[in-house]
């Protein structure tokens, strides 16, 4: 039976020795440190400090030692794994950091950017043919108006030649507002503001107000209780029906074109003397429809004219309920409803889609209205 073998040095076990151990860990450590990301250094791992590492070899020759050699064996194996491990946990928190950047650069979302999921929508067309509108009057020199909504009956009717008894105070289907005897109400025309306007300007006065009316009606295809007209007035001295034509049709042609023309058509308003219905050439077939044996046309029904409004000269009683001498001056006026306007021009039949704001039919006749 052979004693302890004092003399064992476990620095004779090759890889224990000192150059073996510190071959092991300076191996291991570049090679942490050459790992250019995560998935290179789990590799260096599994090489440098895995179940086959050089330094787990190491480690399996120290239950083969005598329990002093042990001692001092695993002491330095031990130092050499706190080496390896210190070199590749410092590695890893650098790698994970870089990781870490990176992706929250990568990975940014700009919450700024159009998202093509959300329809652009479009302006209505009822807004937009307002500014065409105003764009067209200011570019001649007239003013846009406006005037309140909710209105005195004085100014919707009475100053307008609309005493109380008169039909068109029934026919107009007045939105009263309580108590009724107090005569207020939702605007029916936008003719009221021209009482406003001269009014507050005086004479001369050329002003054009597209603006919201109301009536009571209930909505179907072709009525609305809230729709909106245009109106235009201009009151100066020697002011004529020829100054008239002459607007309209200007208006006419920056609204639909050079070729539109209108024509003027004798009707009955209380506030014009004459009055006149203000018709334009059918833009479909330019009144070719109604020749002996042509094809029938669908949006003038073969008329040649389609109704855009009313017009005519300001009754001398209503320039002077405003304060205007009609010694002295002389006045016209228009008005047109705008959704019907929009409708015959493209070609609608049903009001309900202006008036819903349906994102569909905003955008389609948005840009072009
Ligand atoms: N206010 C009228 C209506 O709502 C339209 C109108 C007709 C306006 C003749 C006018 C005009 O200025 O002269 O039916």
């Amino acid at each position: 039976m052979s004693g302890p073998n004092d003399s064992y040095d476990p620095k004779e076990v090759a890889a224990l020795s000192d150059d073996a151990l510190s071959g092991a860990v300076d191996a291991g450590a570049a090679a942490f440190a050459a790992a250019a990301d995560l998935d290179a250094l789990a590799e260096a791992h599994t090489a440098h400090l895995g179940a086959r590492s050089p330094i787990a070899l190491a480690r399996r020759e120290l239950g083969a030692l005598p329990p002093q050699a042990r001692a001092d064996a695993g002491r330095r194996v031990n130092e050499a794994l706190a080496a390896l491990t210190a070199a590749y946990d410092e590695r890893h928190v650098a790698l994970e950091r870089d990781r870490d950047e990176r992706v929250l650069i990568e990975e940014t979302v700009d919450v700024t950017l159009p998202w093509d999921r959300a329809p652009a929508g479009g302006r209505h067309p009822l807004t937009l043919i307002q500014e065409r509108v105003a764009d067209v009057f200011i570019a001649m020199g007239w003013e846009v108006a406006e005037g309140p909504e909710v209105e005195a009956a004085w100014f919707n009717f009475d100053a307008l030649n609309i005493p109380p008894a008169h039909p068109a105070r029934e026919t107009q289907d007045t939105l009263w507002l309580d108590p009724p005897e107090a005569g207020v109400l939702l605007r029916t025309q936008t003719s009221p503001v021209q009482i406003r306007a001269l009014l507050e300007r005086g004479a001369p006065c050329y002003i054009a107000v597209p603006g919201r009316v109301y009536r009571q009606e209930a909505l179907d295809a072709t009525h609305s209780a809230v729709f909106h007209q245009l109106e235009g007035l201009a009151v100066d001295e020697g002011l004529t029906m020829g100054d008239l034509r002459g607007t309209l049709d200007a208006l006419a042609r920056a609204m639909f074109g050079p070729e539109a023309r209108t024509r003027l058509r004798p009707d009955h308003y209380p506030f014009t003397e004459p009055s006149a219905d203000v018709d334009l050439e059918c833009w479909v077939c330019h009144g070719t429809s109604t020749e002996p044996g042509a094809e029938p046309c669908r949006t003038c029904r073969s008329e040649g004219w389609v109704e855009w409004g009313g017009s005519g000269m300001v009754h001398p009683v209503v320039l002077a309920s405003a304060g205007i001498d009609p010694q002295r001056y002389t006045g016209f006026a228009f008005g047109m409803g705008l959704e019907r306007t929009l409708m015959s021009r493209h070609d609608m039949s049903d009001i309900r889609d202006l008036v819903e704001g349906d994102v569909r039919v905003t955008a389609a006749m948005g840009r072009e209205a």
